[in-house]
């Protein structure tokens, strides 16, 4: 008689760490530092992300601007940031708070210091499904003082957008992603749980730690991409603070679809790119 495998419980795959990469510097002047976490045009091993900035910048570097076809998720690192777009919306984020813009169909939108200090950001550039790039624009202003937060020992995860050890964040999503900001206190662990198929990575914003399966030492500004588990069901990644920790982890489910950039633009095909920005100039994203 054969042995039931599917009656034994089996403990989740525990991820490992692919690849740990620097900040690419990118700008670093009296306005604006600002490096890539994730660089844009390397698209198939980020999928479903397309790039994400750690950035400070002063009054005046981002004016009028659009986007269409994918997401902005805005973190604030320090600082506070004024939002004002096309369609007469307008908004303040302060410290820990994350704006999650569905640019869809199109925006046009200024991103500001709401003082003469620099405000210090991640964004994300996060794509949308071909079936959903021309979708209404919409924001969701998630205030991190309101976020539910999983308790571990020594630690505390404040669940932006999908789950941590079954506390579920509130962002609606059109590619499902796990957003957490995690702070550990120094010797703390924890254990993220993920799905196989999601690929992701976590960004240090302070601190030092130890990462994944074979304990990838991390610091401040280093991006930690983790390896890809499609075959497997559940995993789990580890995290252990070396100093104290802050770091934002971001994992997703890949599309898996054919993608043409340009600028601002993200969307599947050429003749699509060429359509948006005949779109932009003729005046249809708003002033
Ligand atoms: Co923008």
């Amino acid at each position: 008689m054969k042995h039931n495998r599917s009656t034994v419980a089996r403990p989740p795959h525990e991820r490992g760490i692919a690849e740990v990469r620097d900040l690419i510097l990118m700008h670093d002047d009296d306005s604006r530092r600002a490096g890539a976490a994730v660089p844009p045009d390397d698209w198939v091993p980020h999928d479903p992300f397309l790039s994400m900035m750690n950035d400070r910048f002063r009054k005046g570097v981002f004016g009028p601007h659009p986007h269409r076809g994918f997401e902005t998720v805005t973190y604030i690192v320090e600082g506070s940031l004024i939002h004002q777009d096309s369609r007469g919306s307008q908004g303040v984020l302060s410290v820990g708070d994350v704006q999650w813009m569905t640019a869809g169909s199109g925006v046009v939108h200024l991103e500001d210091p709401a003082d003469e200090k620099p405000v210090h950001v991640l964004q994300l550039w996060l794509n949308l499904p071909a079936a959903q790039k021309m979708t209404i624009p919409r924001y969701q202003d998630l205030q991190g003082s309101k976020m539910p937060i999983r308790k571990e020992p020594g630690a505390e995860i404040r669940v932006f957008s999908g789950s941590s050890g079954g506390v579920v964040g509130p962002a609606l999503n059109y590619v499902p992603v796990t957003m957490a900001d995690l702070h550990l206190n120094i010797g703390a662990t924890i254990k993220q749980d993920l799905p196989g198929s999601y690929n992701g990575f976590v960004h240090i914003v302070a601190g030092t730690g130890q990462f994944g399966r074979d304990r990838v030492m991390g610091r401040q500004e280093q991006t930690l991409w983790l390896e890809r588990t499609a075959d497997v069901n559940d995993t789990v990644l580890t995290i252990t603070a070396t100093t104290p920790l802050h770091a934002v982890l971001f994992a997703g489910r890949p599309l898996h679809e054919p993608i043409v950039a340009q600028g601002p633009f993200v969307m599947n095909t050429k003749e699509q790119i060429a359509q948006a920005i005949a779109d932009y100039r003729a005046g249809y994203f708003g002033k």
